[in-house]
């Protein structure tokens, strides 16, 4: 195992990844629709929220330890499921997916590049399963099928990419897995040579969910139309019930923003909702996630449903997956946190990100004069630093627009 002990923070994970990682793929992580004004509010926002700090209270005994879904987990996170993983390091999905050893969940992507049954192999714990739905509705019964077969203890509806976010970066680079010989990305791919090296060792090098198992989808050439073409914009709440009584186990809907959505997905029959605007990825100039998360706890409240909020988007650190739980969520997903890990070190940098987090968890809890994860609500948060996040920062209504 690789000494890691020297990197200390999320961002020394990225440094690294932004090197060794190619740029396209590097970009496809590390980018947000649009002006990205949503992908950067997403991590600012979090640090105008400011913590109590208290002292003298017995610190002994910390435990982070909570369950997600009726999951026992480590800490209130699990690994988002996110696309291409499998491009940022050679089988990224199979190392992502061994956190399983650090007793949090993995999500697989539909866009992921090793398949459903690639990742049932290589782990020992079930994990979850993110549904694109496909207009090819037989794929997507298939694909339902084959989650159910690979025993995934979950499946993660993505309520919010019926139609793509426009990252400009993507369409500049020429975004496709594999990369295209094109000179351009001949010359970056030679100034990484481990990563290429790796990739030479590995049969998984397009999406391994997809290719083979939808019609009309043999090759590289003709996936990047098909998935422009095949995300469904009919996806509507009718279809959730549909997809429920397919699958027939644990929902989960990710991308709610909204009361009226929270309250849409809790009469739903889902199990856990996801508070995330996709990592700034999708609708440009929506909220932050952080700033959404109170209203949907309570709209839920309202209602007294018992479907778990959980929040993603944004989250670079222990202290944020904090925030997220006194602001009322009681898990967390994590994307780029551990991407920039896997681009880095593979499963070492995985396990790395995990470690800086779940220690930046505890010792904040400590600052803060808590010993269990389970204490931790609003009050540990400084008054007038949290309840207006979704309006205007003072300083912005100060001006005298006209
Ligand atoms: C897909 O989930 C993406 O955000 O690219």
């Amino acid at each position: 195992m690789k000494d890691l002990s020297k990197i200390t923070e999320i961002e020394d994970l990225r440094r690294v990844a932004e090197r060794k990682v190619p740029r396209m793929f590097y970009d496809y992580v590390d980018s947000g629709a649009w002006t990205e004004t949503t992908y950067r509010n997403n991590e600012t926002d979090f640090d105008r929220i400011k913590l109590k700090q208290r002292v003298l209270k017995d610190l002994s005994n910390r435990s982070l330890a909570t369950q997600m879904l009726g999951q026992d987990v480590s800490m209130p996170v699990s690994i988002a499921p996110t696309g291409f993983t499998g491009m940022m390091w050679a089988d990224g999905e199979i190392h992502a997916a061994r956190a399983e050893k650090f007793g949090i969940p993995f999500s697989l992507s539909t866009m992921s590049i090793c398949s459903i049954e690639d990742i049932a192999t290589h782990v020992g714990t079930p994990f979850w399963f993110q549904l694109y739905v496909m207009k090819d509705h037989e794929f997507v019964n298939n694909i339902i099928r084959r989650a159910k077969a690979a025993n995934c203890s979950a499946l993660i509806l993505t309520a919010d990419l019926q139609v793509l976010g426009q990252r400009h970066k993507d369409i500049k680079n020429g975004l496709s897995a594999p990369p295209r010989p094109t000179l351009a990305n001949i010359l970056n791919l030679m100034t990484k040579p481990e990563w290429c090296m790796r990739m030479l060792g590995t049969k998984r090098r397009t999406f391994g969910n997809i290719v083979g198992h939808a019609k009309g989808v043999g090759d590289m050439a003709s996936l990047s139309s098909w998935t422009n073409d095949q995300f469904d914009p009919s996806l509507s709440w009718d279809h959730v019930a549909r997809i429920k009584d397919a699958w027939g186990g644990k929902l989960v809907i990710k991308g709610i923003m909204e009361p009226e959505d929270a309250i849409l997905a809790a009469k739903s029959g889902a199990d856990a909702l996801v508070v995330s605007n996709h990592g700034g990825r999708q609708l440009d100039g929506a909220p932050s996630s952080i700033a959404c998360l109170s209203e949907v706890v309570q709209a839920v409240k309202a209602e007294n449903s018992n479907i778990e909020v959980w929040l993603d988007s944004g989250i670079r650190s222990g202290q944020d997956v904090l925030k997220a739980i006194a602001l009322g969520a009681s898990g967390t997903m994590i994307g780029r946190a551990f991407l920039y890990g896997l681009g880095a070190y593979g499963e070492d940098g995985v396990r790395r990100a995990l470690e800086i987090i779940r220690h930046e968890c505890d010792v904040t809890m400590g600052f803060c004069g808590l010993q269990d994860i389970s204490h931790v609500g609003h009050d540990m948060l400084v008054p007038g630093t949290f309840e207006t996040l979704k309006t205007y920062p003072p300083y912005l209504r100060a001006v005298d627009w006209r």
